[in-house]
């Protein structure tokens, strides 16, 4: 399996410390931000990683990150994505270059204690289809939310008001190749985006997506309190990635 990290978009509701830099080069504690993505899916055993970014610090990544081989990759590949169209337009970029691979996609602020070597394990058995990530949380309405019925999935909706659940779908997903196509019929959402919400609810439809419940904890850091929180947490001896 391949991994793809997603670190395009403005991040303005970082403004603005994301004036003059890419949200994921911020700090969190003493790391910037997209080390913790790469390491998330360097200790899954994934060593082939493209790296989607945007803006105008780009080429900061390169500086940053090089080939990747300190961090214990085999590759380091990049895609510049322009303005930010959401993130399933940013993973399209990602269509030529994992070829007939499944993938597992990070977003490039979601930061996470535990390793999903277990979840990547399994799913790099089974033949086709989508897994996703789910975590327990006290405000669902900023996150895509699961419905459950039984053991399957049956409907994600995107920041609702009044959510039927509290359980979050984190932004870890792994696909195999149909999600490109899948991209491809997408139309933006209220927000201007392609939403990787409705990716996943057409994997739903297909009837292949299945799930993990998230052991320890996540967070992302793409806002002051998130940004705040994810520093304390990871300052606290937490995102080593251990069992
Ligand atoms: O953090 C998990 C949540 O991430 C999920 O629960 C939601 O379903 C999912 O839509 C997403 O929600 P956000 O609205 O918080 O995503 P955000 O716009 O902050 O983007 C998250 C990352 O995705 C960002 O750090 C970089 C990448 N991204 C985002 C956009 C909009 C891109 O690479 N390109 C983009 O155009």
């Amino acid at each position: 399996m391949k991994g793809v990290i997603l670190a395009g978009g403005l991040g303005s509701r970082l403004a603005p410390l994301t004036k003059v830099t890419n949200k994921h080069l911020l700090p969190v504690y003493n790391k910037p931000m997209v080390f913790f993505p790469i390491e998330c899916l360097v200790t899954a055993g994934i060593k082939d990683v493209l790296l989607v970014t945007g803006g105008n610090s780009a080429g900061d990544f390169l500086r940053l990150l090089g080939n990747g081989r300190e961090f214990g990759l085999n590759s380091l590949n990049y895609a510049y994505q322009v303005g930010e169209g959401g993130i399933a337009e940013a993973l399209r970029l990602a269509e030529q270059w994992s070829g007939n691979d499944k993938i597992c996609v990070v977003l490039g602020d979601n930061i996470i204690e535990k390793n999903i070597r277990a979840a990547v394990t399994s799913f790099d058995k089974v033949e086709r289809g989508a897994r996703i990530l789910l975590k327990k949380v006290h405000d669902p309405e900023r996150f895509g939310v699961a419905s459950l019925q039984g053991d399957r999935v049956v409907k994600i909706v995107e920041k609702p008001k009044q959510p039927e659940s509290d359980l979050a779908v984190i932004g870890i997903y792994m696909y195999d190749r149909q999600v490109f196509d899948i991209i491809k019929t997408l139309k933006p959402s209220n927000r201007g985006e392609l939403e990787i919400t409705d990716v996943n609810n057409a994997y739903i439809e297909r009837g292949q997506l299945t799930y993990d419940i998230l052991d320890g904890w996540w967070t992302d850091a793409g806002t002051f309190e998130s940004l705040v929180h994810a520093s304390e947490l990871v300052r606290k001896g937490g995102a080593n990635h251990a069992d």
